[in-house]
């Protein structure tokens, strides 16, 4: 098998609020292989975009930093790059699509010139032959008209087309690895569709490995091979989609499968997990999920498990050496 293009080895990741250390991410394992797409999913605060945030060292304007372990990207480890390093790594090796568009086109710049300075700030290519390219990306995430879209605000564009042109801009340089966080979510299904296969065609043609981060465990049956599931700052599962969705063993994760609606019934609340994530600040002592997990047993408050076979955080799994 070939390198890793990414691996996250042990990462601890905290937060430093009102003198207050919150540690949101704690002890992360996680690699990627080119072409690879690898799914990130949990609850709301389980520490996915703290991750990714991260990975592509955009912590800085937050209190939060990278406290921990290391992040190697083709094997260099980004926590040692000069900022100049890591720029030009981002937007060119590894690109990021955020959940909201908007907060990452600007208003007032036409998507036209914006695709072009992406491109040029990334690449020696002439203005002409950037916007060639840029329109040719358009064209590729489906955006009809793209030579008129190229003249147009962002404004002027729905919220799927600016999606689409987000995505457009973090492919437009052939990333090896695109973090795409919660891409997806604020779409309508026939749109989110349509973007998820530009996305897989993309990997098909470039090879692009992409971690994609989600709540939505739908999305990740459809789009990922592998996929680690997070819980207050940890990987708590990791498996291939096959394995996860065939024989989940961590009992968060058949929480999360079994909170999926079925099509058909009524159930539109995705409440089948009692109790809440327990804030960073106040995490039990051993296993984080022991308040909510309907398996608890006293060692699991007093120790907390490895991920055992490095694919279960459970003390079950050792007991038992098997499923639940
Ligand atoms: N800017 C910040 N300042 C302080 N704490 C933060 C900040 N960002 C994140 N955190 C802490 O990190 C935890 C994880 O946040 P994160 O945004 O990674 O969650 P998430 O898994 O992406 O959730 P969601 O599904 O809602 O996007 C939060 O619960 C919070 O404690
Ligand atoms: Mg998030």
């Amino acid at each position: 098998m070939s390198n890793p293009i990414l691996s996250i080895n042990q990462m601890y990741t905290s937060f430093h609020v009102d003198g207050e250390t919150i540690p949101a991410v704690e002890g992360i394992d996680l690699s990627l292989y080119p072409g690879e797409i690898v799914g990130l999913v949990g609850e709301s605060g389980s520490g996915k975009s703290v991750t990714s945030l991260s990975v592509m060292q955009l912590l800085e304007g937050t209190p939060g930093k990278v406290t921990g372990g290391d992040i190697l990207f083709e094997n260099q480890n980004l926590l040692e790059m000069t900022d100049r390093e890591k720029r030009k790594l981002r937007g060119n090796d590894i690109s990021m699509i955020f959940q909201e568009p908007m907060t990452s086109l600007n208003p007032v710049i036409k998507i036209g010139k914006q695709l072009v300075e992406a491109i040029r700030e990334h690449q020696s290519i002439s203005k002409r032959g950037a916007e060639k390219h840029a329109v040719y990306m358009l064209d590729q995430v489906g955006i009809p008209r793209a030579e008129e879209i190229m003249k147009e605000y962002p404004h002027q564009l729905s919220g799927g087309m600016r999606q689409r042109v987000m995505i457009a801009m973090a492919m437009s340089c052939d990333p090896k690895l695109l973090i795409a966080d919660e891409p997806t979510t604020a779409l309508d299904v026939t749109i989110q569709a349509q973007i998820l296969d530009v996305m897989r065609n993309m990997r098909d043609e470039h090879h692009t490995a992409i971690l994609f981060i989600t709540h939505d465990l739908g999305v990740i049956a459809e789009m990922c091979d592998r996929v680690a599931v997070m819980y207050a700052g940890r990987i708590v599962e990791q498996g291939t989609v096959y394995e996860i969705f065939e024989n989940p063993k961590h009992p968060y994760t058949k929480g999360l499968l079994g909170s999926i609606p079925k099509i058909g019934s009524r159930a539109e609340r995705l409440d089948s997990i009692k109790g809440q994530v327990p804030t960073a600040e106040d995490r039990p002592k051993g296993c984080k999920f022991a308040n909510r997990c309907p398996f608890v047993y006293k060692h699991c408050w007093e120790e907390e498990p490895p991920l055992f076979d490095g694919e279960n955080r459970c003390w079950l799994h050792e007991q038992k050496g098997e499923s639940l």
